[in-house]
């Protein structure tokens, strides 16, 4: 039995205020967050329109937590070197948008980026056996991308016990994140199944005290 890792919250700020953005940044900081996730959305490959490098750099100025950049967007080989400049310390890309994932996840590298790979709900995770050496972070999406609070899609357990599986075997630096629909309620049972980065937008944003929240979600993970 090899001792659990340490267990990362990473608030989605996609739940955020983005008329206060600052204000909400600096509050989950303080309230103990390990890295900051921004969700990239172009109106293309998901139905939503998010932001882009511009307010990512802004982030990176008023914060020095890891900014985990999620990017939602068709060819996102022609941003990536924006979102590098920007500031971004993950960058993570769709395996659904890159016919040649290989080189993408190469060219973020390249830019000194740590290079993530993530699945939508119905994409399998074979898709990445062939690729398991050349990444940082995988994300398993456990909702359909695109929005804030939806809820966890049961099936999701399944998959990361797999990924963690595939990553145990393939390569152990890889890192297991996990994005959509986690509450306080249902984190415990799905950190058992090996995951180390746990995204919350509406969980944390949404809640009355984000650093009670916080502990709470981290509390309920550890023991997972
Ligand atoms: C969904 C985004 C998520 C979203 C999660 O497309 O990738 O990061 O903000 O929100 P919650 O935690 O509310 O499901
Ligand atoms: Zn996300």
């Amino acid at each position: 039995m090899t001792k659990k890792p340490y267990r990362k919250i990473a608030p989605s700020i996609l739940s955020a205020n983005f008329a206060r953005l600052e204000e909400e940044v600096q509050q989950v900081v303080q309230a103990g967050a390990d890295l900051i996730h921004v969700d990239v959305m172009d109106g293309h490959f998901v139905p939503n329109l998010t932001i882009g490098p511009v307010v990512i750099e802004a982030i990176r100025k008023i914060c020095s937590l890891p900014l985990d950049v999620h990017l939602m967007i068709e060819k996102p080989e022609r941003y990536i070197k924006d979102f590098a400049q920007a500031g971004s310390n993950y960058l993570t890309v769709h395996v659904e948008t890159c016919p040649h994932l290989h080189r993408t996840l190469q060219s973020i590298k390249d830019l000194g980026v740590k290079a993530g790979v993530t699945l939508n709900p119905a994409t399998p995770l074979t898709t990445l056996e062939n690729i398991i050496e050349d990444v940082d972070l995988i994300l398993v999406m456990s909702v359909n991308p695109g929005f804030g609070g939806q809820s966890f899609i049961q099936n999701s357990l399944k998959k990361l016990a797999k990924a963690r599986k595939l990553i145990d075997e393939g390569n152990p630096k890889v890192e297991l994140e996990v994005d959509g629909g986690i509450k306080i309620e249902n984190i415990q049972q799905i950190a058992a199944t090996g995951v180390d980065i746990f995204v919350a937008g509406s969980a944390i944003f949404g809640s009355q005290n984000y650093k009670d929240t916080i502990e709470q979600m981290r509390k309920a993970a550890q023991n997972g």
